[in-house]
């Protein structure tokens, strides 16, 4: 079979992290977290000491932008400048500080090759806001995960207890509501769903669920019992 992009979209919290990795492996394909990219891209205006409200200092401090995944069984590793940095990508405060620099348009564009590079046979799981709106159009499958920012949070409270890490519910809440709003209402590449995707609810589902209804839509669709929508 020639080689596919399936692309996973939806809100931070949403599930798309766990629901691609599994993806992924059940096909043997390649993945792309492109939130890791906007993060290890911020990560690197923050630590050049870049104002992040102004578009030319972040882009002059992403030029060089130094960075590689090792991918293990369950856990990718994150490298910037050849340091492993997976405690620093996944705080708070790199996750906002992403979002800020994702608004910016010629950050995305900077970034856009680099994602499209991660396509390679047999194929590709690329998980992000707008994988299936801009960066892969084309996807033969495009799945955009949602679930309500309350159940989010909760998820995202026991993430962190169980990493022992102190987390406060109405903070959990806040920040996912006000990440949202900007992913949503940025002028270039909002958090929508592409108007081929499928959407799904994970509110009410766990990750067992989601992943055999997703499966089950690729089998579909290469089985051609499932329309593509073009
Ligand atoms: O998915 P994750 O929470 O790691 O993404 C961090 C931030 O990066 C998001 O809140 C969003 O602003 C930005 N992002 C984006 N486009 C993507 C992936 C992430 O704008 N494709």
């Amino acid at each position: 079979m020639k080689p596919f992009v399936i692309t996973i979209d939806g809100p931070s919290g949403a599930g798309k992290g766990s629901l691609a990795l599994r993806v992924a492996k059940a096909l043997g394909f390649h993945i792309l977290d492109s939130g890791a990219i906007y993060r290890l891209a911020a990560l690197k205006a923050l630590k050049s000491g870049a104002d992040l409200q102004d578009e030319q200092g972040v882009l002059d401090a992403i030029r060089d932008l130094d960075i590689r995944f090792e991918r293990g069984d369950e856990l990718t590793i994150p490298y910037l400048d050849g340091v492993d940095v997976s405690n620093d990508i996944r705080s708070e405060q790199t996750a906002s500080a992403a979002s800020i620099i994702a608004a910016y348009p010629l950050v995305r564009e900077r970034l856009l090759q680099l994602q499209r590079d991660f396509f390679q046979p047999p194929g590709l799981v690329a998980d992000g806001r707008d994988m299936g709106t801009t960066v892969f159009p084309d996807a033969k499958i495009k799945i955009f995960l949602h679930a309500s920012a309350e159940e989010r949070a909760k998820r995202r409270y026991k993430q962190l207890k169980s990493m022992g890490i102190e987390a406060n519910m109405a903070d959990l809440l806040r920040e996912i509501e006000e990440r949202d709003e900007r992913d949503r209402n940025r002028a270039v590449s909002p958090l929508v769903p592409a108007s081929d995707a499928i959407i799904v609810d994970s509110s009410m589902m766990d990750l067992d669920q989601v992943f055999d209804l997703v499966m089950q839509h690729i089998e579909d669709v290469n089985a051609g019992r499932a329309p593509v929508i073009d």
